[in-house]
């Protein structure tokens, strides 16, 4: 039976406020589903306190969009692992693809984010993907290999099996059109294959799917073989469109 787990990505949106209005719906409408499904919310980093509030005594996990590297200093502006820690989050996604485009991150960076958060305890969602233009030229395998090996250089085996890849095609993103379910299939066993081959090791990372995945195309997309979940964007922003999809999954692990 398959574990799954279903993030949202609030990226820029929600107040406060808002935040913890999204909070109460869907505490309140996860409680019955079975505990084998783990549910994360990513708010901005503004909101987490109280998301945290909101979210006392539930199910639901919370996490950050991002971190920086370094402990504490003069980086003005960032944010470090242990201001997540002491809010309770236990997960930040790391190398987003708006992060590493409109940021300049690149995988060097993602690289030292992902050491650090090892070393820090919180758990990571690392994202990977290629563009529209990547596919388009047979390079799709190409680049989540660099993505992946760069991401995770120096890093044990143990420490990379904790890790939960997303897999989120660039051009998936926002767009309200999804990989279809060959291409999530095909990609999903290639990052595995890979993963396993670099660390020399048969890896078992939970590898999650995003891009435009919604209450419409999650059944077909969580079925997949090799799919573990789902990093949701637009749809996370609704209670209703997650909780739609936090059924759906709920519904396949039965
Ligand atoms: P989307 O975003 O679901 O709105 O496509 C997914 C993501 O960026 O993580």
């Amino acid at each position: 039976m398959k574990k799954f787990f279903i993030a949202g990505n609030w990226k820029m949106n929600t107040t406060p406020k808002s935040a913890m209005e999204l909070c109460l719906l869907l505490k309140n409408s996860t409680k019955e589903l079975g505990a084998e499904l783990d549910i994360l919310v990513c708010p901005p980093f503004t909101n987490i306190q109280a998301v945290a509030m909101a979210l006392e005594g539930s199910r639901i996990k919370y996490g950050a969009q991002n971190c920086y590297f370094a402990e504490k200093g003069a980086f003005t502006g960032e944010i470090s692992l242990e201001m997540l820690k002491e809010l309770g989050c236990t997960y930040v996604i790391i190398g987003h693809s708006e992060r590493r485009k409109i940021f300049n991150e690149d995988n060097e960076l993602i690289n030292k984010k992902i050491i650090s958060s090892l070393s820090a305890g919180i758990n990571q969602i690392f994202c990977i993907g290629e563009t529209l233009e990547e596919r388009q030229n047979g390079k799709t395998v190409e680049v989540l290999k660099e993505q992946i090996s760069v991401g995770l250089k120096g890093i044990s085996p143990e420490q990379a099996k904790t890790i939960v890849i997303a897999y989120e095609p660039v051009w998936a993103i926002g767009t309200g059109i999804a990989a279809s379910p060959e291409q999530i299939q095909d990609t999903h066993i290639e990052i595995k294959k890979y993963i396993s081959q670099l660390f020399d090791d048969e890896m078992k990372n939970l590898i999650l799917y995003g891009g435009s995945l919604d209450p419409s195309n999650a059944k077909s997309i969580l079925e997949l073989r090799g799919v573990d979940g789902g990093l949701i964007g637009g749809a996370s922003l609704k209670a209703d469109s997650f909780l739609s999809i936090i059924r759906i999954a709920s519904e396949l692990q039965k």
